[in-house]
């Protein structure tokens, strides 16, 4: 235990210099607000899937992904004001998991804030995460922006208690892509309730931004790229002039803008998802906004991998995609075109004819 505590501080060192040299989006800072008392921004870390091998064992390549984030993040200058970290943070919802993947976190800098994913939950039904993290949903408010946080992979009671023999099969079944057995994420009729009432009390000109594990929108049902009441959970926020959702899961880049909310995923630290169309040969309902992810060598351990760097500007997200072994992506709200765009790659015909695929 004692040599696993020296190993991860050297390589710390090692991760830090690495990360001095790198690319940083030092000129996104630079260009921030007019009015600085509400300039601010904060990080994202999401989907690290630590996972137990046996003893003190756990899969490297996942640690390292998770390891690296928080020493770049550690590094950014100036400083983000908090860091969330968006779910899935085990692969198995093991106690094991958990602290290995806690005791990484707690080394960051900055306050932080966690959501729940459906690998964080199934096992023990996020008893353990609430140990360590608190409560299963909640907000707070930072600077003039009302943050939500959802836990938006809940499923029917039915399936949740009644369905399997052991908590461990329960994980198992929810933790496949393509599994039949699955069950689709909802944020469900009591959280709605409680976001209803929390959302009362902010003024519709108050920058609203929520934090989700799966998508408050429909990409594609096999793979829980879904929340099954997500029209339900963006009417509450249509009364808002600016609402984002951020979300993690998908673990690839996706950005689309539905009414007044935009929406932008984050990638995981540990490995990409495919887009379900290339891969499935499925019907997926990808914004045709997305620009997807471009990735370099699918062969090397951490491509399309990363972590994100976001500026809020006037209440809307400008994400800066930190990408592992790839070019960093901006994906950024316009103001004349009314949605996020990525600064570099999106196409003049896009800007033009918006074909929101929902
Ligand atoms: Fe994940
Ligand atoms: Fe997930």
């Amino acid at each position: 235990m004692k040599r696993n505590h020296l190993n991860r501080r050297d390589f710390l060192k090692g991760a830090a210099s690495a990360a001095a040299v790198s690319t940083l989006p030092v000129t996104t800072v630079e260009l921030a607000f007019a009015d600085p008392a509400k300039s601010f921004s904060f990080a994202y870390i999401s989907d690290s899937h630590i996972q137990h091998v046996k003893g003190d064992q756990f899969v490297n390549n996942w640690d390292r992904g998770l390891i690296r984030a928080v020493a770049e993040t550690n590094m950014l200058r100036p400083k983000p004001d908090f860091v969330m970290f968006g779910g899935d943070l085990a692969q198995l919802g093991t106690k094991a998991e958990l602290d290995h993947g806690a005791e990484m976190l707690a080394k960051l800098n900055y306050p932080t804030h966690c959501l729940l994913g459906e690998h964080d939950y199934y096992l023990d039904l996020g008893e353990y995460w609430s140990e360590l993290y608190g409560p299963h949903w909640y907000s707070f408010d930072h600077k003039g922006v009302h943050f939500v946080v959802l836990n938006s992979i809940l499923t029917h009671d039915e399936w949740t208690f009644e369905r399997w023999p052991t908590p461990e099969q329960r994980m198992l079944e929810m933790a496949g892509l393509d599994n039949p057995n699955g069950s689709p994420f909802m944020v469900g009729e009591k959280q709605r309730a409680w976001l209803a009432t929390d959302l009362e009390g902010v003024a519709k000109t108050t920058p609203v931004v929520v934090f989700s594990h799966s998508p408050i929108q429909k990409i594609y049902k096999g793979w829980n790229f879904w929340t099954d009441d997500a029209e339900q959970v963006q009417a509450l926020l249509a009364p808002f002039n600016d609402a984002t959702v951020i979300y993690g899961h998908v673990h690839q880049i996706q950005y689309n803008q539905i009414g007044n909310i935009s929406f932008h995923a984050v990638m995981a630290t540990a490995w990409p998802w495919p887009y379900p169309q290339s891969y499935a040969q499925a019907e997926t309902y990808l914004p045709k906004l997305t620009v997807p992810m471009n990735r370099a060598d699918p062969f090397h351990e951490r491509d399309a991998t990363g972590w994100q760097f976001i500026n809020l500007e006037t209440g809307r997200v400008a994400m800066t995609y930190q990408l592992n072994n790839n070019t960093d992506r901006t994906v950024a709200y316009n103001r004349e075109t009314g949605r996020p765009e990525d600064t570099t790659f999106q196409s003049p015909e896009s800007r033009i004819s918006p074909q929101i695929h929902y």
